[in-house]
């Protein structure tokens, strides 16, 4: 059976993006990404780069970790707004949303029902791991179902922001095994924990 992952992006006091809700990567963002935390995506998680980077930084490597990507309608907006209507056309790309009635892509997968359900259907199929990118409020509806957390900390603090897990999740305390991680020179950490079961 295959894995969710939650893979993101979190800063020191856990925000995942700033209170605004918009790309804290993006060319208006607060958010430094170093150059040696690029080279460890290309290297390691080519799969992960939006399709525009990944032709502009010539990366054509399918990847090793997944094959499909989960993502929530606010986080997939900022995409649509830029201008892109499917940032992973190299993944099986499903957006969960009860309020978008059309797919602004033929590539990308609309699911208004239950993500629970959704992502227990998709675990019992063959693949790779599945990716949940976020944002906070989708990852709260599936913290459940989380197998693996793969934490990109960036060495910094922004105070307040969207949190790592919306409080859809409910207090729920879970203990998580740490199974690999990587320091770069640059003081990001790549944490990835597997969810202790007993
Ligand atoms: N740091 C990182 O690596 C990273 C990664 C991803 C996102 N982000 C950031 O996260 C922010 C967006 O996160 P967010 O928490 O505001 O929103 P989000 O989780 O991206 O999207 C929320 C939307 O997803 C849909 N959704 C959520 N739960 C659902 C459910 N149970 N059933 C069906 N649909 C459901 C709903 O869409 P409808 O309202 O249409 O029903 C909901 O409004 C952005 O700032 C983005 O930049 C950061």
């Amino acid at each position: 059976m295959r894995n969710l992952v939650y893979y993101i992006a979190s800063t020191i006091d856990g925000f995942i993006a700033g209170p605004d809700g918009a790309d804290p990567t993006g060319p208006d963002g607060f958010w430094p990404i170093p150059e040696d935390y690029i080279q460890h995506l290309v290297a390691e998680y080519p799969e992960t780069l939006p399709g525009q980077a990944r032709a502009a930084l010539s990366v054509t490597a399918e990847g090793t970790h997944f094959d499909t990507v989960l993502e929530g309608r606010r986080t997939y907006e900022i995409g649509l707004h830029a201008g892109t209507t499917n940032a992973y056309p190299h993944l099986r790309h499903l957006v969960f949303s009860r309020t978008l009635t059309e797919s602004p892509d033929p590539a990308v997968e609309l699911i208004a029902e239950d993500p629970v359900a959704t992502v227990r259907e998709l675990k019992k199929e063959e693949g790779k791991d599945i990716w949940l990118i976020g944002g906070g409020e989708l990852a709260g509806a599936l913290y459940s179902e989380i197998d693996t957390l793969i934490v990109k900390l960036s060495p910094m603090t922004i105070g307040t922001g969207v949190p790592l897990f919306s409080d859809k999740a409910g207090f729920d305390p879970r203990t998580w095994d740490l199974t690999d991680h990587t320091v770069l020179n640059s003081g990001a950490l790549f944490l990835t924990y597997s969810r202790r079961t007993a």
